[in-house]
C-alpha cells in the first residue's frame, strides 16, 4: 500500500486526526507472460504513484472462469492480454464493460477489428501466429528429423515428445484447437487430435509451459505460440522455432474493463497508458516477441514475419462466440482429454 506521506504530515502539523490517505487501487488480471506483466506493472506504478495494481497471472480460460465466477460482484478490475477468444466470449456474455479509448485512433485495424466485433468490451493488445518449438539436441539424438507441418507431429518416433496445454484453461491450445478445426474441418480436426495425443506426455495449464520445457530438454517439442519459441531460443536454448507448412491460426491478445468493476476509473488510466507506443515498447525488453497494436510501436526484428507465414482468416467472432467455444470444449473434453493419461 502506497501512503502519501505529504497528506499524514499536513494533518500532523495543525493537530487534526491522521487519515493517511490510501492509493487507489487496480485489481488486474494478466494473461501474457509473467515477466511481461510485472514488468508492465513496475512500469505503470513508476509513473502513476497514485495507483497500487494488484496482479494475478492467469491463463487466458482461467481468467475467463474467474471473471465468469465473480458475476455480479467483481473483483476483478481489468484483464490485460491472454488470447483474444476467451475475451469475446466474456464479451458476449456481458461479463465486461464497453469502453471507446481515445487512443483507438492508434491501434492497427486487427486491433481495431477485435473491439468492433466485441461491441467495444475488448480491444487488441497484439498479435502472433500459433506454430511449436523442437529442442534440436533432443531430435537429432533421437534421430528424427525436424517436423515442419502439422501431419508430422502424427510421426510415431515422436511418442512422449510433445507437450501442448489444456484449451480448457490456455488460450493458446483453444487457439490450436479452433485453428485445426478451421484448417482441416472439423471431423478430420478431432481425428488428428485423436493421432496427436498418441505422441503427447503431457497437456500443462499454460500455454508456454511446453515450449519451456522443451527448452529444458524435458520434452522434445511444444505447441505453441512462435513469438514463446523465439524468446526461449534468443535465451540461448537449442530451440528451432516452426511455422507449420499447411498454413496456421493466429491470435489476436486482448484486453476488456470488467464489467461493474470496483475501480473502472482506475481500469480506464492503464487501458489507455498500456495501449501507448511507450508502453508497448517495453515488451521486448521482457522478451516478449508479439506484433505491437500500436501502429508507432517499434516490431522488434525477432518478432516472427508474418508476412513469411501462411495464415488462415481465423474467424475470430465465431471461434470467440461463447456457443462454439463451449461446443468445442466439450467435445475435446469427451473426445481427447479423457484420454490424456491413456
Ligand atoms: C503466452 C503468449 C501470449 C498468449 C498467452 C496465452 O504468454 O506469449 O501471446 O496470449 O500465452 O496464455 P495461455 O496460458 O492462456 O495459453
Amino acid at each position: 500500500m502506497k501512503i502519501k506521506t505529504a497528506t499524514i504530515m499536513a494533518g500532523a502539523a495543525i493537530g487534526m486526526p491522521i487519515y493517511a490517505a490510501q492509493a487507489a487501487e487496480l485489481n488486474l488480471i494478466c494473461s501474457a507472460d509473467v515477466v511481461i506483466c510485472e514488468k508492465l506493472v513496475t512500469e505503470f506504478e513508476a509513473g502513476h504513484s497514485d495507483i497500487n495494481v494488484n496482479m494475478v497471472r492467469l491463463s487466458s480460460g482461467e481468467a475467463y472462469a474467474k471473471i465468469r465466477a465473480e458475476g455480479r460482484n467483481p473483483q476483478t478490475d481489468l484483464w490485460w492480454g491472454g488470447t483474444g477468444d476467451p475475451h469475446l466470449q466474456a464479451a458476449s456474455d456481458g461479463l465486461t464493460a464497453e469502453y471507446q479509448s481515445e487512443m483507438l485512433s492508434e491501434m492497427q485495424d486487427w486491433a481495431v477489428a477485435q473491439a468492433e466485433t466485441s461491441g467495444y468490451r475488448t480491444v487488441g493488445v497484439y498479435s502472433g501466429a500459433l506454430g511449436w518449438g523442437y529442442n534440436t539436441e533432443i531430435l537429432e539424438a533421437k534421430g528424427i528429423e525436424g517436423p515442419t507441418c502439422w501431419a508430422d507431429l502424427l510421426d510415431p518416433a515422436l511418442k512422449g515428445e510433445i507437450q501442448i496445454a489444456d484449451p480448457n484453461s490456455s488460450g493458446t491450445a483453444y487457439t490450436t484447437l479452433a485453428t485445426l478445426v478451421q484448417l482441416m474441418g472439423e471431423d478430420e480436426a478431432f481425428e488428428y487430435l485423436k493421432g496427436l495425443n498418441a505422441n503427447v506426455a503431457q497437456y500443462t495449464k499454460s500455454g508456454s509451459a511446453p515450449v519451456k520445457a522443451a527448452a529444458r530438454g524435458e520434452t522434445g517439442l511444444g505447441i505453441v505460440f512462435m513469438h514463446d519459441a523465439v524468446s526461449q531460443s534468443v535465451e540461448g536454448f537449442p530451440i528451432e522455432v516452426v511455422a507449420p507448412c499447411e498454413g496456421t491460426g493466429y491470435e489476436v491478445g486482448s484486453m476488456s474493463i470488467v464489467e461493474g468493476a470496483q475501480n473502472p476509473d482506475e481500469a480506464k488510466v492503464f487501458y489507455d497508458w498500456v495501449l501507448s507506443a511507450d508502453a508497448q515498447n517495453l515488451m521486448p525488453e521482457a522478451g516478449s516477441y508479439q506484433i505491437p497494436s500500436n501502429k508507432s510501436a517499434t516490431v522488434s526484428d525477432k518478432v516472427p514475419d508474418i508476412s513469411q507465414i501462411k495464415l488462415i482468416d481465423y474467424d475470430f467472432a465465431e471461434y470467440g462466440s461463447a456457443d462454439r467455444r463451449k461446443e468445442l470444449l466439450a467435445k475435446w473434453d469427451a473426445e481427447i482429454g479423457g484420454r490424456a493419461s491413456e
